[in-house]
């Protein structure tokens, strides 16, 4: 069930919030459909999933890891829930929140939120961002009264980063704000230290919860490993909504392995390179005749309007090549597709194929 709409017309048919990349791959294609990072797992973050596995007859013991990703985002432990998942944040906090009047959640961005508000009953209002004006959040737009709005930074699928500044003025006492901050670690500027326009280590923001995914930059997606930052109260309602063990010990040693000076200089170095990647990308993407690139990506994908996306899609599988179809997020349609960033190469390979097929 979803309530009104706020903002621009609403398209049609109502898209299937339960689409994910991971169906758009397989059958040997390659794979700009799923935004989690192929690499070769570092032995910092290898060796101790694997003794993990050595020491699977007890119970998992959280408490070592949330205090290392508690350090890691200048926090008291209390103020850290580890998920099997950013996934399974979501779901707690919509059965922990059974309470709230007025859910909002701002599109287009990921649909599980919105999946699982509805799962448990909730009525969800969405906010749809304007693709005229690049998906840029307007504050103004979030209804005064919503106790519960869920926001995307750097968004999912548009790639925009939103100004923390903005994200923060959302905030208020008798307001939850969720920054869903699973590609956090995907983004960087240039001369900028950390992760630009997060809001991962504030404090003094009433009612903020952010979520962060280990499984995207790590390529754990098979792992199931993410976690809540906010303030320990309300941390509390989520986790007694949770079951008990939810998160594996091989998880638990990953969590602790990323949350390390130098897992977190490895990701700054990912990102950078990955930015490096991305304006390739979008350069090549630039070449080609009626490609729109969505406001300025700034995530490990990029959004792309086309008419006739659709059938381009289908092209692409026949060539061999996966790309995520957009017209399962709420506020896109059949003219969208987003594009994972790979390196060079795969790109080179990638717009070669798509510039054969829109010549021909
Ligand atoms: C924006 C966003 N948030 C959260 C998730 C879920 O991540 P996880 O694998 O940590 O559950 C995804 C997965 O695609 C995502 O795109």
């Amino acid at each position: 069930m979803h309530g009104p709409l706020t903002g621009a017309s609403h398209p049609t048919p109502e898209p299937d919030l339960a689409h994910h990349g991971d169906a758009e791959v397989g059958d040997g294609l390659v794979d700009l459909a799923v935004n989690v990072r192929r690499a070769p797992m570092p032995a910092w973050l290898g060796d101790p999933i694997r003794a993990a596995l050595d020491d699977l007859a007890g119970y998992p013991d959280p408490r070592p890891a949330r205090a290392a990703v508690a350090a890691r985002h200048r926090r008291p432990p209390e103020e850290v829930l580890l998920t099997a998942g950013a996934a399974e944040g979501f779901v707690l906090l919509a059965q922990a929140l059974r309470g709230v009047r007025r859910p909002v959640v701002v599109h287009p961005q990921f649909t599980e939120p919105e999946a699982a508000l509805r799962a448990a009953g909730h009525t969800v209002e969405r906010v749809l961002l304007d693709a005229a004006d690049d998906f840029r959040l307007h504050p103004d737009r979030i209804p005064a009264d919503a106790d519960l709005v869920m926001i995307g930074n750097p968004t999912n699928p548009t790639s925009v980063l939103h100004p923390a500044a903005d994200l923060a003025a959302l905030a208020r006492p008798g307001r939850v704000l969720v920054i869903d901050e699973a590609f956090a670690d995907t983004t960087a500027t240039p001369g900028v230290p950390g992760e630009p326009e997060s809001l991962a280590a504030r404090r003094d923001l009433p009612g903020l919860l952010v979520v962060r995914s280990l499984t995207k930059t790590w390529g754990l997606a098979g792992l199931r490993i993410g976690y809540l930052l906010g303030e320990a109260t309300l941390l509390a309602r989520l986790a007694a909504v949770q079951p008990l063990w939810a998160v594996a010990t091989p998880a638990l040693a990953a969590a602790s392995a990323c949350a390390t000076d130098v897992a977190v200089q490895a990701e700054r170095a990912i990102a950078a390179q990955l930015a490096d990647d991305r304006a390739y990308l979008v350069d090549r993407l630039s070449t080609l005749p009626g490609v729109r690139v969505a406001g300025r990506p700034a995530s490990a994908f990029v959004l792309v309007q086309r008419p006739g996306a659709d059938r381009l899609r289908a092209d692409l599988r026949e060539r061999g090549w996966a790309v995520r179809r957009g017209d399962t997020f709420p506020g896109l349609g059949p003219d969208w597709l987003r594009i994972a960033v790979r390196d060079r190469a795969t790109t080179d390979a990638f717009i070669e194929v798509l510039a054969e097929i829109l010549e021909a």
